[in-house]
């Protein structure tokens, strides 16, 4: 059916709806996990989808359910109009992936893309038909929960993600049986709450709102977003729920967006607790102005709607709006022609590809961080002995946030690694727990690798800790883990360290005294076969950091893109008092954002430019300039690259940052391959949003530097001069 058909049939519909039917559609309500005897409330869902006054349900899992009370709102209401449902599908359905924050630190936005087609396909099939996904909060607060959920700190590569993720879940057709609906979120801003408290105020210019984390919303509309899901946050002042300048203005009138704004959760109703209305009605009256569509749980819209229209605080059009948008994604989807799923073809679960599928991306995600005397991979032939220490050794609670009921657990990394190193006798020691301070079991960990040839030290932050509301005052590994480890390190045994978690954790002072660090998050359902993969050398690391490691707590926030200051530290000099840096701490990050080893070299050439100069205009215009890099793999064994292109306007009337991801590039190579890698760069790389609300790019004359290296401290430069 093509759009026209689709606005007609809209037309239509809506020329018979009543009031009361219009604000119904409106309404998503949530489904109670549990659904058998005593389960949630499922009554009020069925009772108001037989009056024709309910649009959506969110969390129905099963194909039976989903049939169940789709069958109650086709064939029992008057106008017989499908729901739609919808779920928080993040990083998998049945078949989990790394979070979304380790899959950024492939630098391979394939890996993601892979995720949500392997995701659409479970969750279709089971009856969902809109997932709360991607999240595309660039964010720079690791002490957010929600970072897991993140792509981490740069715009450029959150863009770059959420479009690859939005073409996994949408395809090219809605109504396929193995496509969902997405949903771009939290709109906006919400990864810049003050402190990294979850839902706290985000104050933010609108040079910064723009240039920082409007840029990937704007790609997802233009990639074909069907949804788009408002923020708990405040955006300087005002409350994203109640928001006209960035849901209508922005969004809705700039950029054009036709799909669905659904409120989060009971974002609506929570305008009153947060000072944005004096009533629920007031609420309504706010958010539906302004340009959310769909009120998910909370129920103000269709308990005062009426009173609003009547009252003229609410206009007929704006209803008539939001009812269309809804129905238009329904006719999206398809579901007026097939609104059930065919419950005998409903998957059950992962199957071997979804795994390697799986495995394949946890593998591609990891970065290793510290590799001292090449002690990775294990010397798998040599290796007599192997320890296997630590709370997350033999864990199978390495999904990470955001998993779904029913979703299996990760593979232990102990089986894993006893399944690749059959000839090596592995010992295993738990040690402490994930969190508490029993020390207890910590000599029998000593022992076990005073015995061993090596040791294994997996360790971390347990999924519990990361995620929504789970905000941390302190990065460090929890409980008494550091102890752990600094008594197996006292051994003198070589140590790895496989770190897990869903975000930067300061790493401390025991990172001097262990061999080598790998990042591997909380990798999914093949945690354990993909880190057993990178430690015995099947799989070479070439996963670099999408975050900032800081080195405390203290510095938060810091970030790669930063602008500069008039008083910029100098490292060549420290000892220049009056700069911009700590007393009490090294300057600098403990591991810089794009940093990540190998198992081989490389070299990288300086950028060659297509050419030195070139007019702003000829820019405005459409024209680029082609960035070319050499790299070689001057090692011994195959490995990736992730050649990282960065830009820097040294000056200009708004202060632009030292460095701003343009350009990245994995690529393989063999020992001893060479290649040339291109960058095609133009206005949109060289310019940038100015603090104007009407919203004006400018590219200004002057130099613009070039870099290019393997992270975003690291690497050569070249200047251009734009005219
Ligand atoms: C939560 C989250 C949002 C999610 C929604 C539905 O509060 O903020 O990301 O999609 O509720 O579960």
């Amino acid at each position: 059916m093509s759009g026209h058909a689709h606005e007609s049939r809209i037309k239509e519909l809506l020329d018979r709806m009543t009031v009361d039917e219009k604000f119904g559609q409106l309404q998503q309500l949530a489904w109670a996990w549990d659904t058998g005897p005593g389960g949630g409330d499922t009554e009020s869902a069925e009772t108001a989808a037989r009056e024709g006054l309910l649009g959506s349900v969110l969390n129905v899992v099963g194909a039976g359910a989903s049939n169940a009370l789709q069958r109650i709102a086709v064939e029992e209401s008057r106008l017989g109009i499908p729901l739609v449902f919808g779920l928080d599908v993040i990083h998998g359905f049945q078949t989990t992936f790394p979070i979304p924050l380790a899959q950024a630190a492939a630098f391979d936005p394939a890996v993601t893309e892979k995720d949500a087609e392997v995701s659409a396909r479970e969750a279709r099939s089971n009856g969902i038909h809109w997932t709360f996904s991607p999240m595309m909060d660039v964010t720079r607060e690791p002490r957010w929960g929600r970072i897991a959920e993140s792509t981490g700190e740069d715009p450029y590569l959150t863009t770059c993600y959420a479009v690859a993720k939005i073409r996994g879940y949408q395809g090219a057709d809605l109504t396929a049986p193995d496509r969902i609906a997405a949903c771009a979120k939290h709109f906006v801003a919400y990864g810049g709450a003050e402190g990294g408290r979850d839902y706290n105020t985000v104050d933010v210019s609108e040079q910064r709102l723009r240039n920082l984390y409007l840029p990937p919303f704007r790609a997802a509309v233009e990639a074909g977003a069907a949804t788009v899901m408002a923020g708990f946050n405040t955006v300087s002042g005002v409350p994203a729920h109640a928001n006209p300048h960035t849901l209508t203005g922005i969004l809705k009138e700039a950029w054009g967006f036709d799909g669905v704004v659904v409120s989060d959760w009971t974002g609506v109703q929570e305008l009153v607790a947060h000072g944005g209305a004096a009533n629920e009605a007031e609420a309504a009256r706010r958010a539906l102005t302004a340009g959310v569509d769909m009120e998910m749980v909370s129920t103000t819209f269709v308990d005062h709607g009426r009173e609003l229209l009547a009252a003229g605080t609410l206009s007929a059009e704006r209803l008539d709006d939001a009812v269309a948008r809804v129905l238009r994604l329904k006719l999206r989807l398809g579901l007026f022609e097939r609104p059930y799923v065919d419950e005998s073809a409903a998957l059950t679960g992962p199957t071997p590809d979804t795994r390697a599928a799986a495995r394949d991306a946890a593998g591609r995600c990891m970065v290793l961080l510290k590799n001292d005397d090449r002690v990775l991979p294990l010397d798998v032939p040599a290796l007599r002995s192997l320890a296997v220490v630590g709370p997350f050794a033999d864990s199978g609670d390495l999904l990470g946030t955001w998993t779904l009921p029913g979703a299996p657990a990760s593979a232990p990394v102990l089986r894993a690694l006893r399944e690749a190193l059959p000839y090596t006798s592995i010992t295993h020691a738990v040690g402490v727990a994930p969190e508490g301070f029993d020390t207890s079991g910590v000599p029998e960990a000593v022992v076990a690798a005073v015995a061993a040839d090596a040791v294994v030290l997996v360790v971390g932050e347990p999924p519990a800790l990361s995620g929504e509301a789970a905000v941390r005052s302190e990065l460090g590994l929890p409980g008494a883990q550091e102890r752990l480890i600094d008594a197996v390190t006292a051994t003198g045994r070589p140590c790895v360290v496989v770190l897990v978690g869903g975000r930067p954790l300061t790493i401390g002072a025991w990172a001097r005294s262990v061999s080598a660090i790998l990042m591997a998050w909380h990798p999914g359902i093949e945690a354990g076969p993909a880190v057993a993969d990178v430690l015995t050398g099947a799989v070479n690391p070439g996963g670099k950091l999408p975050v900032t490691f800081p080195r405390a707590v203290g510095q938060i926030p810091l970030y790669y893109n930063h602008e500069r200051t008039g008083r910029p530290y100098d490292p060549a000099a420290p000892e220049v008092k009056y700069v911009s840096k700590y007393l009490d701490i090294a300057d600098g990050p403990e591991f810089a954002f794009g940093h990540g080893l190998s198992y081989t070299t490389f070299t990288l050439g300086d950028p060659l430019l297509s050419r030195e100069w070139i007019g702003a205009r000829e820019l405005r215009e459409g024209a680029t300039v082609e960035a070319t890099v050499a790299v070689r793999n001057t090692g011994d064994r195959e490995g990736d690259s992730v050649i990282q292109l960065y830009v820097q306007d040294p000056a200009a009337a708004i202060t632009q940052p030292v460095r701003r991801l343009r350009g990245f590039q994995r690529v393989r190579l063999a020992a001893g391959e060479e290649r040339e890698v291109r960058f095609t760069l133009g206005a949109d790389d060289f310019g940038y949003w100015t603090n104007d609300p009407a919203g004006t790019f400018t590219v200004e004359p002057g130099e613009i530097h070039i870099h290019t290296g393997d992270s975003s401290r690291t690497g050569a430069r070249r200047t251009l001069q734009i005219t």
